[in-house]
């Protein structure tokens, strides 16, 4: 097993290329099932999730190409399988996010239920009552979530929490339903917009995305097209932080400030100096060490859960006792762990960690549990003293592309090692 080993102390300085989002081009490649015409999606991020996605598109008979540039163009157009196995769906929980668009289209679909996730149990029920106000007969049987339906109709759901893949799943149903559908208590993240903005791209007539209450005209058809996809907030939050950990200054190119408010807002309350252009965000730390900041994760606009590890990883070198609350998942603390190895002084409390900033951290062998957790133990690794060695890197290849090789643009000490 790959792992990533890091000498700490360096200082960042210099520019990196954001990629397009995890988050959004995982539901557009599931959205593409939804055309009759072949369809070509851009900006696509080198991740793993992304080979997962294709390979689940290519076991439901929908061939695809993918050009140099890494445009995926997928002809949604022949007759395809609408039986999503568990195989493909147990490595990758957004794979549910084909239940939607097959049900819609083709008037059945069976989902393997995803199984376990280390963050958090992770139900899909929301997913399943959307689906049934739109009509669907749904049972959840030998492990797979049954659908069918004669034509979705138009109907109308409030969602009992915000669930970002639940709101798209439903969303991404509603667009070819007889009638109006309206959506209460939607996720409002940037990414449930952009899938949004692809679908009206391809025909849909959807009002609302981006608050919480989306109404949709169902159309008897959606066509092909092109749509690039958004810059991914998160992979731009953790370069940030990697600027702001090491004292640095990380010039973010290809990225947008306006969907990343809470977590620069917590920046220059850790000291940090932004500056903000169309599509850059620029932060310096003028060398100074960090402050501790105060967060609790929420739904956006709130503080992204998927940025909270990164910011555990900055409160452990910074001054100060950072409080970090977490309310999304229920298990989203793994990191913490391995992050006292490196010697961070850190005291769990529920869903609460108390961080008291130390002075320095040592280098250690350490494991990565899920995606972000993975990200949060590589930062600490670039201020450790020593060598950090962090194992079962492969959580990360799913939602960074080329992490090393960026970090190492801007100067950092790290590099890959096979097992
Ligand atoms: N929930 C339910 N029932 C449902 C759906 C959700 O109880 O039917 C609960 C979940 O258990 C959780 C909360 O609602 O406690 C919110 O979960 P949500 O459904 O919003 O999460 P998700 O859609 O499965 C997406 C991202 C996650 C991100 C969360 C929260 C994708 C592919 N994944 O997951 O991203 O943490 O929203 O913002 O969009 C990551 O990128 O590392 C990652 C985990």
């Amino acid at each position: 097993m790959a792992k990533i080993v890091i000498t700490g102390g360096e200082v960042l300085n210099g520019e990196v290329q954001i990629s397009g989002a995890k988050n959004a081009v995982l539901p557009i490649l599931c959205a593409t099932l939804l055309a009759d015409a072949p369809i070509s999606v851009g900006n696509v991020p080198h991740l793993h999730d992304v080979t997962t996605t294709m390979e689940l598109l290519g076991a439901l008979g929908a061939p695809l190409t993918v050009d140099e540039k890494l445009t995926i163009t997928v002809d949604p157009t022949r007759t395809i399988s609408t039986v999503a196995p568990y195989e493909l769906v147990k490595t990758m929980r957004a794979s549910i996010l084909v239940l939607g668009p097959l049900l819609a289209k083709y008037g059945h679909a069976e989902v393997s239920l995803p199984g376990g996730c280390a963050i958090g149990s992770r139900p899909v029920d929301q997913h399943i009552r959307g689906l049934q106000a739109l009509g669907a007969e749904v049972v959840v049987e030998n492990g797979y979530v049954k659908a069918r339906c004669d034509r979705l109709r138009g109907g109308r759901y409030s969602f009992e929490m915000v669930t970002v893949t639940g709101t798209e799943n439903v969303l991404m149903a509603a667009v070819l339903a007889r009638g109006t559908s309206v959506l209460e208590n939607c996720a409002e993240e940037p990414e449930v917009v952009d899938l949004a903005h692809c679908l009206i791209a391809m025909g849909a007539k959807i009002e609302g995305a981006g608050t919480n209450r989306m109404v949709i005209e169902g159309v008897d058809r959606l066509s092909g097209g092109h749509y690039d996809v958004m810059p991914d907030r998160i992979e731009t939050g953790t370069f940030l932080v990697a600027g702001a950990i090491t004292g640095g200054r990380v010039l973010a190119r290809r990225t947008r400030a306006n969907i990343l408010d809470g977590v620069l807002q917590k920046l220059e309350d850790a000291g940090a100096h932004i500056n903000t252009g169309p599509d850059f965000i620029e932060l310096d730390m003028g060398g100074r060490r960090p402050r501790a900041v105060n967060l609790t994760t929420a739904p956006y606009p709130g503080f992204p859960t998927d940025m909270q590890a990164q910011f555990a990883a900055l409160n452990c070198v910074a001054e100060g006792v950072g409080v970090i609350k977490e309310t999304i998942f229920e298990n989203r603390f793994m990191h913490m762990n391995e992050l006292m190895r490196l010697g961070a002084d850190i005291h769990i409390d529920g869903h609460t960690a108390i961080i008291r900033g130390v002075e320095t951290l040592t280098g250690a062998p350490i494991m990565a549990t899920d995606l972000r957790a993975s990200a949060s133990l590589v930062l600490a690794g670039l201020v450790a003293k020593g060598e950090t060695t962090v194992d079962r890197i492969y959580h990360i290849d799913r939602g960074y592309e080329n992490i090393e090789e960026k970090l190492g643009g801007l100067g950092a000490k790290i590099r890959r090692v096979a097992a």
